[in-house]
Formats: C-alpha cells, sequence, structure tokens
C-alpha cells in the first residue's frame, strides 16, 4: 500500500512558482506565487521555501524564471547564456549550505549550454525540466521511503530532527517519507519530533505534516532527547541531511551532531536519509562543508518577542556536520549505504 501524503511543497504552473509559504505554517497553510529570479532569492534566503531537496527545485524554478525574464531583453544566444549564468550564480548563493541548490541550478545551466535550440526553445527546455526534476524528486523520496522502511522494527519509536518532511521536499519527505512508507505497512510506529531551535521546524512544521497525515507524533525539546533514549523509548533515529561527503560526514540542521552521540551512547541506530543529489562527492570530509552563519533575532526573539537579555552576544551556525562513525546507514533511493562509506559513496557514483 502506498502512503498518500496530502502536502504538495511547490510546482512549476502557469508560467510561475507556486510553493506553500513555510514561514507560516502551522498557522496558516498559503502558497505563494513567485515571479522573478529575484523574488526567487529571497523565498530561499527568508525560507518561505526550506528543506535541502525543495530549495533544489526551487533553484531549477528560479532558472526558469530568470529565463524568461532575459529573453525579454534578447534572442541573442551568447548575450542570454551569459546572463544566465550571473543569474545561476546569484540563485545559488541564497544559501550556502544544502548542495542540492547547487545541484540543480547547476543542472538546469548545463542543459540551457548544451541545448541546440534558440533561446525561445531552451526556455521551454527549462520549464520542462524543472518539472522533471520536481516529480522525480517525489520517486525518489519513494524509494528511499521504502529502502528506509525495511529497517524500521514493529512498532518503533522514531526521533527525527527539524524538518526532512513533504515540506522540504517537492513532496512525500526524505527522514519522513520513511516514516510514510513504514506507517503504511504498520501503523503502530510512532515518530518523537525534536522542537528544533532556533526556528522550529520541528515543532511547526514537522508535526503540522504528522498530524495532517493522521501518522502518531510526540513533540518534545531538543534538550530532552537522551532523557528519552535512557528511558528506553526511542528505537531509532532517523534525519535528513543538506550535504554529504565523500566519506559520509554529513551536514544536517544544527543540533543533529548532539542527537548522534547520545544515540551512540545509548546504542541506538542513526540514519541519515537523503537523495543521492544530496551527496557532494568533490568534497572529501564534512571540515569542507559551508556551514550558514543566520541573524541573530532567530535564536533572541520567538514570534517576534525577545526572549533574553538586551544585547547579550549570540552565535547562530545553522548546520552541524555529523562525523561518518557516528553513522549508522545512509538511506538513499539506490539502497542503504552502509560504511566504510568513502568505498560505498564511490560504488553508487561509479
Ligand atoms: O534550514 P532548513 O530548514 O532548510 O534545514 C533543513 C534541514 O536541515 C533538513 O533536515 C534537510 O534539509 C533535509 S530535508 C529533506
Amino acid at each position: 500500500m502506498e502512503f498518500k501524503s496530502k502536502i504538495k511543497t511547490i510546482e512549476w504552473s502557469n508560467n510561475v512558482s507556486k510553493m506553500v509559504d513555510q514561514t507560516l505554517i502551522p498557522y496558516e497553510y498559503k502558497m505563494v506565487e513567485i515571479k522573478s529570479s529575484k523574488e526567487m532569492f529571497d523565498a530561499i534566503s527568508t525560507m518561505i521555501v526550506r528543506g535541502a531537496p525543495a530549495i533544489g527545485i526551487a533553484g531549477a524554478h528560479g532558472i526558469v524564471l530568470a529565463a524568461m525574464e532575459i529573453l525579454q531583453k534578447t534572442k541573442d544566444k551568447e548575450v542570454f547564456l551569459t546572463e544566465l549564468k550571473k543569474h545561476a550564480e546569484y540563485l545559488k548563493s541564497a544559501r550556502p549550505t544544502a548542495v542540492n541548490l547547487m545541484w540543480a541550478v547547476d543542472k538546469q545551466f548545463e542543459l540551457a549550454k548544451n541545448s541546440q535550440s534558440d533561446v525561445q526553445g531552451i526556455v521551454e527546455e527549462l520549464k520542462q525540466n524543472a518539472i522533471k526534476l520536481e516529480n522525480e524528486d517525489i520517486e525518489i523520496n519513494k524509494k528511499i521511503g521504502d529502502n528506509g522502511a525495511d529497517l524500521v522494527k514493529k512498532g518503533a519509536a522514531i526521533l527525527t530532527h527539524c524538518n526532512a518532511g513533504a515540506l522540504a521536499t517537492a513532496g512525500y519527505g526524505t527522514a519522513l517519507g520513511v516514516v510514510r512508507s513504514a506507517f503504511a505497512k504498520d501503523n503502530t510506529i510512532q515518530v518523537f519530533a525534536d522542537e528544533t531551535r532556533p526556528r522550529l521546524q520541528g515543532a511547526r512544521i514537522t508535526t503540522f505534516e504528522l498530524v495532517t497525515d493522521g501518522i502518531p507524533v510526540t513533540l518534545i525539546t531538543d534538550g530532552m532527547s537522551g532523557y528519552f533514549m535512557k528511558k528506553g523509548m526511542i528505537d531509532m533515529v532517523i534525519v535528513g541531511a543538506d550535504r554529504i561527503a565523500a566519506n559520509g560526514d554529513t551536514a544536517n540542521k544544527i543540533g543533529t551532531y548532539n542527537l548522534a552521540i547520545a544515540a551512540k551512547y545509548h546504542n541506538i541506530p542513526f540514519y541519515v536519509a537523503a537523495p543521492l543529489s544530496t551527496i557532494d562527492i568533490s568534497i572529501k570530509s564534512g571540515t569542507e562543508i559551508p556551514i550558514e552563519e543566520r541573524g541573530s533575532e532567530e535564536v533572541t526573539h520567538i514570534n517576534g518577542k525577545s526572549i533574553c537579555a538586551a544585547g547579550v552576544r549570540v552565535i547562530n551556525p545553522g548546520f552541524d556536520v555529523t562525523p561518518n562513525e557516528l553513522i549508522s546507514g545512509i538511506i538513499t533511493e539506490k539502497g542503504v549505504l552502509y560504511p566504510d562509506y568513502t568505498n560505498s559513496i564511490k560504488s553508487v557514483f561509479s
């Protein structure tokens, strides 16, 4: 039985990019229309759209919007490609850590560069490719879900961090894709969701998705995970990823590393679920992954209200890197990769 999620995150429709405004969840479920490359840059950087695969699709849409804008000014292919390249670099700079953004934008640019069509034809090809990437992402997530579901024991309690769900992808999700596929086979499983400070993606978005889809979920604050692991209430941890190095080191939402350490101490399997597009084989280890630094207000304020002494010093890295030795397996669309990751990752790319 296939699990049907009711959530559609982002789609190319009537020459605009339509996406759920994730800054409003759980108060409002509203689609917004993004109509230019600049609007797409802002949507990605302000996290109207977020989650590694979802910002990849957003980047692919951004290139289509850029191409449509350039087409208004020129039909000269060389000028068109020079301008498109500038937009590609601009869109890729919207957020630095999730490699899916660079992957999808580069894929779109390569398509334009290698096309034999005229400028008008290239724009059409970019639109079709954006739709293809969107549909493929959902199919890939379903495969990740099915591959991961085999690892979930009957009645398991799964702890997850941040949101690696339908809203972090074109649909279905990676870590929550595994949950959805496992739940379709065994409706006695349950999820524990970390709230995920500072932006509360776990509290706001993961609980919204799971409650919407009728999957049992318990919300906990980030500091509680060790307590519940010690009590024997967590059977496995599954998280998503923003960038995986060639040796398996994995960047994901800040707090993931703490979870992996706690899981290792308590002998609880710790899995990463991600598409191959999240693996960056050009970098050897996690030390090379750029970590996004975000504004201090995300830490000092909740819902616009200060929660600390005015003027306090703040540091706000958006992601951390979990070393490969803490990861039990990486669940991909091509199957589950196990240590030694340098070899298992190499074999899946060759
Ligand atoms: O800052 P965000 O909300 O974009 O961070 C998202 C995450 O860290 C997710 O876990 C990751 O992108 C995987 S999404 C399938």
